[in-house]
This record gives structure tokens, sequence and C-alpha cells, in this order.
């Protein structure tokens, strides 16, 4: 057993108002009892207009959730037009920023580099990067899963330090998984997440793999999370779909129940 602590997220994507994000979180606290957060981590990921309002709600209620971003811009300012910068996020409390998902690579072109610079930002300014690592369809049939995570791995945490693993969160999901509700059987998931850690190991060293999250995404439901969560090299979920839901989130959190 790893005493790695558990990490579940939810990626709200362009999803909910900010009037909704409320009572979404709301709803959420409410299908949960402490006993489902207890030895795990529960983040959501709203979208930037809502970050405000849910961080009044988390410090108000004392909800055990943390704060999550869907994307930032690697600079601290300047003329970057709709951006937003990690700085601004950490004065909301952020404590988690997702980098790389497959849709910022695929529909806005970000590169292995530019999710590196968007890595060091992150944590320059005392949050946790959630890397989102995953291969297509296409790759996956040529056999290539595998190379391709490795190499997005490499490119995206050339140069980052990580002090304390738990500081860094690594989401394999595999592309042709996400929305689909299609999701890798439990041995791909431990394949890839294994080679997730492996991978780890060589640009860190053993011990720093051993301690970094990785978590399993791409159509995770209330019907799948546990055969997930106990595979060996998976330590939580990033939820999209099924986070938009707070009975089916708060059943995902629940799952060793
Ligand atoms: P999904 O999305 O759960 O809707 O498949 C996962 C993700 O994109 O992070």
């Amino acid at each position: 057993m790893s005493d790695r602590t558990p990490i579940i997220a939810g990626n709200w994507k362009m999803h909910r108002d900010h009037l909704e994000a409320i009572q979404l979180v709301q709803k959420l606290a409410y299908h949960l009892d402490g006993a489902d957060y207890e030895g795990q981590e529960v983040v959501v990921c709203p979208p930037f207009i809502s970050l405000r309002s849910l961080q009044t709600l988390i410090q108000s209620d004392k909800l055990a959730i943390a704060l999550g971003a869907q994307n930032c811009h690697a600079e601290d300012e300047g003329a970057f037009t709709g951006e937003i910068a990690a700085p601004m996020l950490a004065r909301l409390d952020v404590r988690y920023v997702i980098a790389g998902h497959s849709e910022r690579r695929a529909l806005f072109g970000e590169t292995d580099e530019v999710v590196n610079a968007k890595v060091k930002a992150i944590q320059s300014h005392g949050m946790r990067p959630i890397l989102c690592v995953g291969e297509t369809l296409e790759e996956r049939e040529a056999g290539r899963a595998v190379e391709v995570v490795t190499e997005q791995l490499r490119g995206s945490l050339a140069g980052v330090r990580v002090a304390d693993p738990e500081s860094l969160v690594v989401a394999y999901e595999p592309v042709w998984a996400i929305g689909t509700g299609r999701t890798a059987l439990p041995e791909d998931a431990q394949e890839l997440c294994g080679a997730v850690r492996t991978e780890l190991a060589s640009i860190y060293d053993a011990d720093t793999a051993a301690g970094i999250r990785v978590q399993y995404g791409g159509s995770v439901k209330p019907g799948n999370v546990r055969e997930l969560m106990a595979l060996p090299d998976v330590d939580g979920a990033l939820v999209g779909g099924a986070s938009l839901s707070s009975e089916d989130f708060a059943l995902i959190v629940a799952h060793r129940r």
C-alpha cells in the first residue's frame, strides 16, 4: 500500500455560470459526508469566472474542497488579452491548476514547450500542476501509447523540480476515452499509469516517483471508479462530465464505501 493521498478532481470545462457553480458546490457538500473526504483530496476546477465566488463559499462554509483552475498563462502579467496569470489564481486560494489538458493541446495548439512553461509558472506561485498526458486512438492503435506519454512527460517536465512529490499531479487521460463514455480497460489504465511512474523515476528518482500522485481520467463514473482506484498506480481521478452532477461526483469521491 502506498501512502499517497488519493486526489479526486472535477474538471467542469466550459460549463456552469457563477450562480450554477455555487449551487453545484453547495449540493456537493450536502451529498458528501465527512467520512467521504477523509484521507483524500477533493478538488473542483470551475471556469475562471466562478473562482472568486467559490473561494468565498468554501471559506465561509469551511468546506474540505480545494479550488483548481483549468488553465493559466505562463507569464506573470503583460499584454495578453483574454488570458489569466498564475499569481491571479494564487490570490484566489487556487491550489491546483490543470496544465496541458488534451483539449488545450488539440484545440488551442499547446505544445509540450508551452505546457512546460505553464507548469513552471504554476509552481513558482505555490500552486500544484495537474499535468495531463495521454495518447490518441491512432497512437494507441499504432502501439505508441507508452512512447507518446513518455515524450509528453519529458517535454512538459523539462527543468521542473519537484521538492515535495505531492506538489505535482500527473493525469493520464487517453484522448479516446475523454467524453466518449469509453473508459480504458483496467489493465491498460494500469499499464500506462505504471509507465508514467517509471518515466517519473527516470526524470527524478524512485522515491520522488513513488510519491507523485497519478490520476486516471476519461469517462470516470460512479460505476467504474472503484476498479480504477484499486489499481496499484492509480491514485485518483480527473473527472469531466460526471463532475457536473453533484450526486455522481459525490459517489465518485465516496468510492471506498
Ligand atoms: P470526461 O472528461 O470525464 O468527461 O471523459 C475527463 C477530462 O477531460 O478530464
